[in-house]
């Protein structure tokens, strides 16, 4: 599916558009509609179930925003956090200068020298493509967003680049109040801001943007081993290394060869996350490895988690071994003591899961985007907008009441779609088009024997079961049962 019709199906259904819009847009500002939140939303309950039961001593938290600018001057964001920029002599336009190559020669040059960029650019004659203007030597342009806090002695600070250094900051004291133990991962699922040069690409480069992301400290000694690694030995992971032109499939086992036992773990959860939680197909999932120049300037080892989208493989995530960057920087410009003593006294490093929570809401949409004699979405049952709709077959006789008094005992455990009006099928179509993916129709029968019918998105097949068996059918319904194996069939 192309990001057109993306675009036009999320303007015209109620997942998202434009943020401002009626002022005509702010570029690289998205506001998620009714649909969209909500996908979006169960996204983030799908996450945090997954990553926060990895092990008892994982937790969320939720810093604020805004953070002194010191927090950033310590992570290296004031001085590293920069793309380059190349502005056109003629109409002044700015343009990112790797991102304008890519453009042109279909390569990646992230990560390249600005020097090295700027004369690709002369040597491929690259203009601007809005005027064909020529243009000035490449730059660097910071991303983080400054501003001034307070009225009398405005002071500097910053909306966060990353949520990562909210965790940061507070980890001394949040290892005081988890007495004192590792491995420690804390969460946050906020957003982050970053000033983009060319936000584009609907919610794959944004200005303010959602991050998923889990820190987990723990101690740099122990890093060839995870207790639990005998769980994902065998698995096949699916891997493209930095030399390779075509993605693999290698048994976590044979991945340690390359990589710690810790870290390997970890990116076979997060497979397990996309491939078993949010159903995405094997062949569109892949970890990428970073070359040392593409790597984040934290980073030690770092592979993105790529989805292929309708422009190509797409990052959407990534698992980052940080060492003891981030806590060496602020213990050198706080002055605290960000050292611990669990058998003896270490500065603990950091493995971070990190996810953009827009990219891969966006990529829920493409990838089950289904157009035939239906248009419909195949989303996860869990990820949908509305677990279920209910309807009554016609307004009278009874049936609405039923229908409402069901439609409120389901409330209490899903989230519920009511719709009364129109033709069956038409009500159908409507739950297809944004891809609910159960409905239930209290008909006459439904007054005689208090059964109700039930269809599936997916096979369309409909069963009838007892409204007294409700709770057990939703139950097994949404844990992946087939639903002709929960109720007597409808022909
Ligand atoms: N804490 C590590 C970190 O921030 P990152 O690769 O810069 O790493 C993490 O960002 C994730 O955030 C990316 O994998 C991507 O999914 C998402 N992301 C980054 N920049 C984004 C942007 N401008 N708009 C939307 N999502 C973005």
């Amino acid at each position: 599916m192309t990001q057109e019709k993306i675009e036009e199906v999320a303007r015209r259904r109620g997942f998202f558009w434009k943020g401002s819009e009626i002022y005509g847009g702010l570029s690289g500002f998205y506001d998620y509609a009714h649909l969209g939140s909500a996908i979006k939303i169960k996204w983030e309950n799908e996450w945090r179930k997954f990553f926060l039961s990895l092990d008892d001593n994982f937790f969320e938290i939720q810093p604020a925003n805004i953070m002194h600018e010191k927090v950033f001057i310590a992570s290296g964001h004031v001085d590293s956090f920069v793309d380059p920029v190349v502005k056109c002599k003629k109409c002044g336009n700015f343009e990112r200068a790797d991102q304008i190559l890519e453009h042109h020669l279909k390569e990646n040059f992230e990560g390249i020298e600005p020097k090295e960029l700027e004369n690709l650019i002369k040597k491929h004659d690259i203009k601007c493509p809005k005027c064909e203007g020529k243009f000035e030597e490449v730059g660097s342009f910071n991303l983080l967003f400054p501003l001034t806090v307070g009225a009398e002695n405005p002071q500097k600070a910053y909306p966060r680049g990353e949520t990562a250094q909210g965790v940061y900051v507070n980890f001394a004291r949040e290892f005081e109040c988890l007495r004192k133990k590792l491995p420690m991962g804390l969460a946050i699922v906020g957003k982050a801001y970053r000033n983009e040069i060319s936000p584009r690409n609907l919610l794959l480069r944004m200005r303010e943007f959602t991050q998923a992301e889990l820190q987990i400290f723990f101690d740099p000694e122990k890093i060839e081993e995870h207790p639990k690694f005998e769980e994902v030995r065998t698995e096949k992971l699916r891997v493209l290394f930095v030399k390779n032109k075509e993605s693999k499939e290698i048994t976590a086992e044979e991945l340690t060869n390359r990589l710690p036992q810790f870290y390997v773990y970890h990116m076979a959860k997060v497979q397990k996350f996309f491939l078993e939680v949010m159903k995405f197909p094997k062949e569109k999932f892949r970890f990428k490895e970073l070359s040392e120049e593409e790597r984040a300037f934290y980073n030690k080892y770092h592979w993105d988690v790529e989805l292929e989208l309708s422009n190509g493989f797409t990052e959407v995530g990534g698992v980052h071994y940080r060492t003891d960057h981030d806590l060496s920087g602020h213990q050198k410009v706080s002055k605290e003591d960000m050292s611990v003593f669990t058998d003896k006294k270490i500065l603990p490093h950091v493995l971070e899961l990190s996810f953009g929570v827009d990219r891969n809401v966006l990529a829920l949409l493409e990838l089950n985007y289904r157009e035939d004699e239906r248009n419909f979405f195949t989303f996860p049952r869990n990820v949908s907008p509305f677990h279920c709709a209910v309807f009554p077959l016609v307004k009278k006789d009874g049936l609405d009441e039923l229908a409402t008094e069901i439609k409120e005992l389901l409330k209490e455990n899903l989230s519920v779609f009511y719709d009364n009006s129109g033709s069956i099928g038409r009500r159908y179509r409507r739950m297809d088009e944004i891809g609910v993916p159960l409905c239930l129709t209290v008909d006459h029968k439904s007054l005689e024997d208090k059964t109700v019918t039930l269809r599936d998105r997916d096979s369309m097949a409909q069963v009838r079961v007892k409204i007294s068996d409700l709770e057990d059918f939703m139950r097994r319904f949404f844990k992946g049962e087939d639903l002709q194996n929960l109720g007597v069939i409808v022909k």
